[in-house]
């Protein structure tokens, strides 16, 4: 395995066993769940959004080290954003992820996240990456629940 892979598993295996802000907020402003459609793995996403800026953010997952990973992932990101800032930073990383060449990402301000390119190798793994984005997304448009195909 080459070096870069190496390091992208160890975060992966990072976030998913040691999560970020796991669990559910109190009283959200916003929260949806998700569904991956192929394994029936779910996770939710709920928020607090004061002021047009996400306040704070959590998830639970019931699924593979790579979608929890990528959940903790994501509220490490997310906090503190604004909601279109983060609405539309979700938008382009699922797009770099399912290999749509209309967004790009720097590399060097993507943190952790940067991990996640690596599962662009496993087509059948992206669902599970991009199940935490999907779900937030909803959750921002007040779409309480979705199915990932
Ligand atoms: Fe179900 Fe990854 S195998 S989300």
């Amino acid at each position: 395995m080459e070096a870069i892979q190496e390091l992208y598993q160890e975060i992966i295996i990072d976030h998913s066993n040691c999560p970020r802000n796991e669990g559910k907020i109190e009283n959200p402003t916003h929260i949806a769940e998700g569904y991956n459609a192929t394994c029936g793995d779910e996770l939710t996403i709920s928020l607090l959004v004061k002021n047009e800026i996400i306040e704070d953010i959590k998830f639970q997952a019931q699924g593979c080290s790579i979608s929890r990973a990528s959940g903790s992932m994501l509220t490490e990101k997310i906090r503190g954003m604004s909601f279109n800032g983060a609405l539309k930073f979700s938008n382009n990383l699922r797009k770099v992820l399912s290999n749509d060449f209309s967004e790009t990402f720097d590399e060097n301000e993507m943190g952790d996240l940067v991990a996640l390119l690596g599962i662009k190798q496993f087509p059948m793994r992206i669902k599970c990456a991009t199940l935490a984005w999907h779900t937030f997304e909803n959750a921002l448009k007040n779409i309480t629940k979705n199915i990932v195909n």
